[in-house]
């Protein structure tokens, strides 16, 4: 099943939030209940992002004309329609920050306006397809590259948040390497951090890989750096939002603290990421922009307050890696060394 999709003049996706507890597909038509799907994470993951910013630029630009402003085909620009459409663009593009595959699938898409909304939904399908196809491509690099770099024994991988089909469309990035070794046979055991404060590790990569059969078990994100340094973990594979020029990456919030740990103990750090995560108008870390996402996640879990009224909370939501820590970037055409 895919995490997301077009069906029938709608979005379709996976509501996220409700697993693993229960599987339920979300059908979306209007742009204002897709930002705040992608606002509360009902969907996200950089890709996903990608494939709902292209299809969300899609049901923009299918809205029926207003009455009297002439039959079909874009509005005339400068009308009042078709700058509404370029607000709910723009709102769309800036739904979250960091993911620059947002961005980048809602400009895909809106380069295409002028054909129409046909060329518009077409532009958008292929950032879909695109996405399936990178993700198979990534899967094969990097189980080729950990294979040949650490011989044919079955590996030991650990990771951060979830970089599954969820976070994509059907394969993911980081896990969708996980998943080929594991097709393979080469698969030993992954070491999943739960990923706080929203769970992404506890909630979905377990989901994600229980469904595929992958040995696994799930520790506190605190735990990774102590866990690499007691020898037995093969690997680190984390995804990215955001790859800067320089390789700085931005990922989930605990992927450096692993990087660090990573170093120390010269376990190899790998970054899975399609080639459309790279950021080339972005120059370095510094430049990227870390959605903080407020207080609330932090001083309550899943709804149950764990912290005293009143206590003051950070909620960066990603960090940056920056990129002498990374051993390689693997993307869906070439394998990168960033030092
Ligand atoms: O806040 P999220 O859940 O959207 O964060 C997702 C991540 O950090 C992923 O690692 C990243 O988007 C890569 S997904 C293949």
């Amino acid at each position: 099943m895919r995490t997301i999709d077009w069906a029938e003049g709608a979005i379709e996706l996976i509501d996220q939030t409700r697993l693993p507890d229960e599987c339920v597909v979300l059908r979306i038509d209007d742009v204002d209940t897709l930002i705040d799907a992608i606002q509360r994470l009902a969907v996200r993951g950089a890709p996903a992002l990608g494939v709902a910013g292209a299809l969300g630029v899609a049901l923009i630009a299918a809205r029926a004309p207003a009455p009297g402003s002439g039959a079909g085909g874009p509005p005339a620009s400068g009308t009042r329609e078709a700058e509404a459409r370029i607000a709910d663009i723009q709102r769309l593009r800036a739904a979250r920050p960091t993911a620059v595959n947002l961005a980048w699938g809602v400009d895909q898409a809106a380069a295409c306006l002028p054909g129409g909304p046909e060329a518009v939904l077409r532009a958008a399908l292929r950032v879909r397809d695109d996405d399936i196809a990178a993700c198979v491509a990534m899967g094969e690099r990097g189980a080729d590259l950990l294979q040949r770099e650490a011989g044919p024994r079955p590996l030991r991988i650990m990771t951060v948040c979830n970089t599954g089909g969820l976070a994509a469309v059907e394969r993911g990035t980081a896990l969708g390497v996980v998943q080929t070794l594991h097709e393979r046979g080469g698969l030993a055991e992954v070491l999943a951090l739960e990923t706080r404060p929203l769970l992404q590790g506890a909630r979905l990569t377990t989901w994600e890989l229980a469904r595929m059969g992958a040995a696994h078990r799930l520790v506190a994100d605190s735990a990774g750096p102590y866990l690499l340094s007691r020898g037995g973990v093969d690997a680190v594979l984390i995804g990215a939002d955001r790859i800067a020029a320089n390789g700085d990456t931005a990922n989930k919030i605990g992927s450096y603290a692993l990087a660090l740990g990573a170093r120390r103990a010269g376990v190899p750090f790998l970054v899975v990421a399609p080639e459309t995560t790279i950021d080339q108008a972005t120059p370095s870390g510094e430049h990227i922009e870390i959605e903080d996402r407020g207080p609330g996640e932090i001083v309550a879990i899943r709804g149950t307050r764990v912290a005293p009224e009143g206590t003051q909370a950070l909620n960066p939501a990603f960090d940056v890696t920056p990129h002498d820590l990374i051993t390689a970037i693997i993307t869906d055409k070439r394998v990168i060394r960033p030092t």
